[in-house]
């Protein structure tokens, strides 16, 4: 991997700040943002280029006229979507969202065909799985962002409650980037002492609520969802793979047998390094883990079912 370029596909919040933060960073060379609606790729690619001047290293941050112009990328990063409005149903949602991956990726096996893509767009872990289908890549370039947010939400409530260990805690979150996700603080570590030597049972339960409700207790405050959090994660993602790293991150990965589940996207301990999805490390689960992890995989499967009776993945249809 020797470019450092990486595409963004959807300059709203999300795609933004992740590139503001890769080029705060100084992770890559180049960074080019795509958004379907005209001149928000542009304005946000000269304002951060314009934040460049104070960054550490310069990021080439520009904008793509057409998808054509995201090409060659290392990695492309997909936060296209459109949120839930209105009278629209679930199914709707998928099936609007699920359509445009089917644009996007149409683009990304075009014009960037050895990249490794990072999907951040929800349904998390159902896009994840459309992207799999769609390119039929193997299986370790396709990854989808979720524990990597999910755990920084937890270590951020470990932190709330103990008032020390900023950035030495770990992160471990399992399942769906949804409802039935499973914050795991009794698996980790404060630098190497663990959370269940210094919180109550109690205290556990409330951290795995807040982790939970992360999300949805910033879009009360603000109306809509967060983006520093997440843009700093996808970066954190990025980094590791451009850096091949092999850095341990949870993220949504298609499981072959791990765990005991097959073509299914879900989330799980992974490795990260430059050809993506390195290694998938399957941890013991106890019997009440195991349970939620099945009722994770079975929320996945529920909306993949909703997309196979559309007939969104037969050939020829949409
Ligand atoms: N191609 C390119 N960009 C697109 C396309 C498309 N086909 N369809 C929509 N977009 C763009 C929108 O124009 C918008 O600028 O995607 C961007 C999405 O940005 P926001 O609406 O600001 O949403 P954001 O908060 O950034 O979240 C992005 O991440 O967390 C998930 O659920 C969230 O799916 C959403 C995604």
């Amino acid at each position: 991997m020797t470019g450092r370029k990486v595409g963004i596909i959807g300059a709203g919040a999300v795609g933004a700040t992740a590139a503001y933060s890769l080029s705060m960073m100084g992770t890559c060379h180049e960074i080019v943002l795509f958004d379907i609606v005209e001149g928000v790729a542009k304005g946000k690619a000269i304002d951060i280029g314009q934040s460049i001047h104070y960054s550490p290293i310069g990021t080439i941050v520009t904008a793509a006229e057409t998808p054509a112009d995201v090409k060659d990328c290392d990695i492309v990063v997909i936060t296209a979507g459109v949120p839930r409005k209105g009278n629209m149903t679930r199914e709707d949602l998928l099936m609007i969202n699920a359509k445009i991956m089917k644009d996007v990726v149409n683009d990304i096996q075009k014009y960037s065909p050895n990249a490794v893509i990072i999907c951040v767009s929800n349904p998390l872990d159902v896009m994840t799985y459309v992207i799999h289908k769609l390119t039929g890549w193997e299986s370790n370039r396709i990854i989808g962002m979720a524990g990597a947010l999910d755990g920084a939400r937890m270590a951020y409530q470990i932190y709330q409650k103990l008032g020390y260990g900023a950035g030495q805690t770990g992160s471990l979150v399992m399942g769906d980037h949804g409802r039935n996700m499973i914050p795991l603080p009794q698996q980790v570590q404060v630098d190497s002492v663990s959370v269940a030597e210094l919180l109550t049972s109690e205290e556990m339960e409330e951290i795995i609520e807040r982790t939970k409700n992360g999300g949805a207790e910033i879009v009360k405050y603000l109306g809509t969802s967060g983006y520093y959090a997440p843009g700093r994660a996808i970066a954190h993602m990025v980094e590791a793979i451009l850096n091949d790293s092999k850095t341990v991150v949870s993220s949504s990965a298609m499981l072959q047998g791990e765990y005991g589940y097959s073509d299914i996207t879900v989330g799980v301990p992974v490795v990260l390094g430059s050809k993506g999805v390195e290694k998938i490390l399957e941890i013991e689960l106890n019997h009440e883990v195991e349970e939620k992890f099945r009722i994770s995989v079975d929320s996945i499967r529920e909306n993949i079912n909703i997309l196979k009776a559309n007939k969104f993945f037969d050939k020829g249809k949409q």
